[in-house]
């Protein structure tokens, strides 16, 4: 028995000498997602709100040379050393907000920080570093930027030897989306093409799938899904399919609505948006389309403007 208090008695004794700082809780949002403005009087852009960053640790009293870091992918973001003033460094350079704390305790208060206009490059992992001369502690955390399609699709052509393609693309998303295409929810494993574009460092997607005409029913659901790999960004479109669907548009006016989409800016988008959605519903009127609430927001300030 006797064993076991001496085991921890030097445990005891190994813990005061190496672990005397330690991070109890790191705090990183996994997730931030942008957005273009909606301020329609200037060229739209993408912003995010500002987002906090915290670093909570214990520390003996009789410890000194305290220096808490926020590392970002192993570069250095920030550093304080108590009693001065926080330093924002690289990425973070004028991107943090003045005097923030999270404490009033002098050796805590600025451990953590606010990041103001936060870039797609603000995407990976935090390490908040805290170190005295006696010890040392951090901890890691992941931090993913997302962009929101700004337009996404799904439609089916009937007019290819007794096949019916299925079409889903989305456009303007960061990072990388991933899209499925579900019949009865099952997924389309084989034939789907992947097209990828990036600018601006956002990408546009389009997956591309045949299926022999009589082996769909009519009425049968297809969907689209898009998922962001990591992370629990998911919208599905949902389209009917009908036998007899008219097959009125040709493949090349389809082809080169998707380049106008990825090509124009984003005051173009709202109007063509608006009368794209007309043509589609005329067209395909049993398309059903989710639009995403920030669609609606958009449209609505879109509106009150022009009154
Ligand atoms: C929109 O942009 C204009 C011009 O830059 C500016 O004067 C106005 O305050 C902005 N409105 C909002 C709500 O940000
Ligand atoms: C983007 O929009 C924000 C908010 O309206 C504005 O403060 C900023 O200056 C704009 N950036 C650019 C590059 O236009
Ligand atoms: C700091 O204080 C703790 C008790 O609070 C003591 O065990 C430790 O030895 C001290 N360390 C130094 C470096 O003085
Ligand atoms: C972030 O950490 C994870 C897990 O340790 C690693 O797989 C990934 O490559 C890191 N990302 C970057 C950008 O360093
Ligand atoms: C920010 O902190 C500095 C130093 O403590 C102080 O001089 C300055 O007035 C503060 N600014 C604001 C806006 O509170
Ligand atoms: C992050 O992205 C911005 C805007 O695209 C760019 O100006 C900056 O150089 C990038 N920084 C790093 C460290 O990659
Ligand atoms: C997904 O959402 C659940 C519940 O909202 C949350 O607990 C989890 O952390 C999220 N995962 C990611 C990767 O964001």
């Amino acid at each position: 028995m006797y064993k076991f208090w001496i085991i921890g008695l030097v445990l005891a004794m190994l813990e005061d000498l190496c672990s005397s700082v330690k991070i109890q809780k790191i705090t990183v949002p996994s997730v931030v997602v942008m957005d273009y403005n909606l301020n329609l009087s200037e060229r739209p852009n993408l912003s995010a709100p500002e987002f906090l960053l915290d670093c909570d640790f214990d520390m003996e009293e009789n410890e000194s040379g305290l220096v808490i870091k926020w590392l970002l992918n192993n570069q250095a973001i920030y550093q304080w050393i108590p009693p001065r003033l926080p330093t924002a460094l690289s990425l973070l350079k004028n991107r943090i907000r003045k005097n923030f704390t999270v404490s009033d305790d002098p050796m805590k208060k600025y451990r953590g920080l606010a990041v103001t206009k936060p870039m797609l490059n603000f995407s990976g992992n935090y390490t908040c570093s805290v170190q005295t001369f006696q010890s040392s502690d951090k901890k890691t955390s992941h931090l993913q930027i997302i962009v929101p399609e700004s337009h996404f699709k799904l439609n089916y052509r009937t007019d290819f030897d007794s096949m019916v393609q299925i079409k889903c693309s989305a456009f303007n998303v960061y990072p990388e989306p991933k899209l499925s295409l579900n019949i009865n929810n099952v997924e389309l494993k084989s034939d789907v093409k992947l097209v990828k574009d990036s600018r601006d460092g956002l990408f546009d997607v389009k997956v591309v799938a045949k299926y022999p005409k009589n082996s769909l029913k009519s009425e049968t659901i297809i969907n689209c899904q898009l998922t962001i790999p990591d992370t629990n960004y998911t919208k599905i479109q949902e389209t009917v399919y009908y036998e007899q669907e008219p097959t009125s548009s040709d493949p090349d006016s389809d082809e080169e609505a998707d380049l106008v989409l990825s090509l124009e800016t984003e005051t173009g988008l709202l109007t063509n948006q608006h009368t794209k959605d007309h043509s589609a519903s005329s067209s395909k009127p049993f398309t059903i389309v989710f639009f995403e609430c920030y669609m609606i927001l958009f449209f609505t300030i879109f509106v009150t403007k022009l009154c």
